[in-house]
């Protein structure tokens, strides 16, 4: 069995972010955003892994390469219009061949590895297999009806939801489906939809079984599921020891929790974290709170400030902010500074959809 993941988008609902870097490459709990779908692929047991990129000067490319650093095997597949899922799925047609595959989106985030489910599909009798999870705002999905332990119908937006279950990026399929999506005309949107690849399999008699997700799942697509997806999966790691002086880590009067990971030349000085928390490479915590659920990246400066439930990613500074700084997302090289000067003002330079809560 091969993957696909589809990576292509635009991420237009998490700019300014976006502006430079790919969605997939978002940093969760500081590992790029796709990572979290190759980790749970590779969990299944599969190590063929094709991605789809807009062009092969991608980032995900540069970040990625052969995949040889993650343990699996990469090749990358150009949509260079974005014409739907359906579309950059039906692009994939050479790579899969004729294995049964499994295909992601390369912008949700599960807790659920959901290994039996994808290691099972190809000995079952299923033409295609869907997960599924309940929401409370199904119109803005693909949503399927299930009857009898089957899909029955599925429906893109649906305005009136006929159901509340909600198709949530994870896709088993056969070869068949490349014949369906043949068959299939663009949307309202004007894209090519694979849920109206699916509907066309199931108008078609084929067998299509619904997976409901365990455990939390994020379409990390705007930038507060994706800090609720830092916060959730921060969540989950394991216990460690609050680390010691004797670490070389941390200096004069600090505090410093369990579950707190500091990498590599990075100090905490004079300040208090408590975890969960991580912090990359490089980074200096200097007479500061960072408080649970917080993500810093590499080579940043935080001082005299407090922060929680928040992503910085890499190259950022933070000095002197008064008041704490709450669910808040830094791209690379941001910076937020106080200073001392006169007159008292507060000063910007703000990227196109910016965001600024004072
Ligand atoms: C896409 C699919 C939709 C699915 C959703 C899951 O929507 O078209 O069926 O429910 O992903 O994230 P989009 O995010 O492109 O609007």
């Amino acid at each position: 069995m091969k993957a696909i993941i589809l990576a292509a988008g635009q991420g237009t609902r998490l700019r300014p972010v976006t502006l430079t870097m790919p969605k997939s490459l978002v940093p969760v709990a500081n590992k790029h955003l796709i990572e979290y779908a190759i980790d749970t692929i590779k969990g299944a047991g599969i190590t063929d892994i094709g991605i789809v990129v807009n062009n092969l000067e991608s980032p995900i490319v540069a970040a990625f390469d052969n995949g040889h650093g993650l343990g699996v095997k990469l090749e990358y597949i150009v949509q260079d219009e974005q014409l739907g899922l359906a579309h950059a799925t039906g692009l994939c047609r050479d790579f899969v061949g004729d294995e049964p595959f499994a295909m992601f989106l390369g912008d949700n985030i599960f807790q659920d590895k959901m290994s039996d489910f994808i290691r099972t599909f190809p000995a079952s009798n299923a033409d295609a297999s869907i997960v599924l999870a309940e929401v409370s705002d199904p119109s803005r999905f693909g949503i399927a009806v299930v009857e009898s332990g089957e899909i029955k119908r599925v429906i893109e937006k649906p305005k009136n939801p006929p159901s509340n279950l909600a198709i949530v990026g994870v896709y088993l399929f056969r070869n068949s489906i490349f014949d369906a999506i043949g068959k299939i005309k663009p949307s309202a949107r004007g894209e090519y939809e694979i849920t109206d690849a699916i509907q066309q399999m199931i108008t078609e008699k084929k067998a299509i079984t619904p997976y409901k997700i365990k455990g939390w799942y994020i379409d990390a697509g705007k930038p507060e599921p994706i800090i609720l997806a830092n916060q959730l999966v921060l969540e989950g790691l394991p216990y460690s020891p609050a680390p010691t002086l004797k670490s070389g880590k941390i200096e004069g009067d600090s505090e410093v929790s369990h579950r707190v990971i500091i990498g590599d030349n990075s100090r905490i000085v004079n300040s208090v974290v408590r975890g969960p928390v991580i912090i990359g490479d490089n980074t200096i915590i200097q007479d500061s709170y960072v408080g649970p659920y917080t993500a810093i990246g590499d080579n940043c400066h935080i001082e005299g400030s407090e922060i929680e439930a928040s992503i910085v990613m890499n190259n950022c500074v933070i000095r002197l902010i008064p008041g704490r700084i709450d669910r808040s997302l830094l791209a690379d090289n941001a910076q937020v500074v106080s200073t001392e000067r006169m007159p008292t003002a507060y000063r910007f330079v703000l990227a196109e959809n910016t965001i600024v809560e004072v």
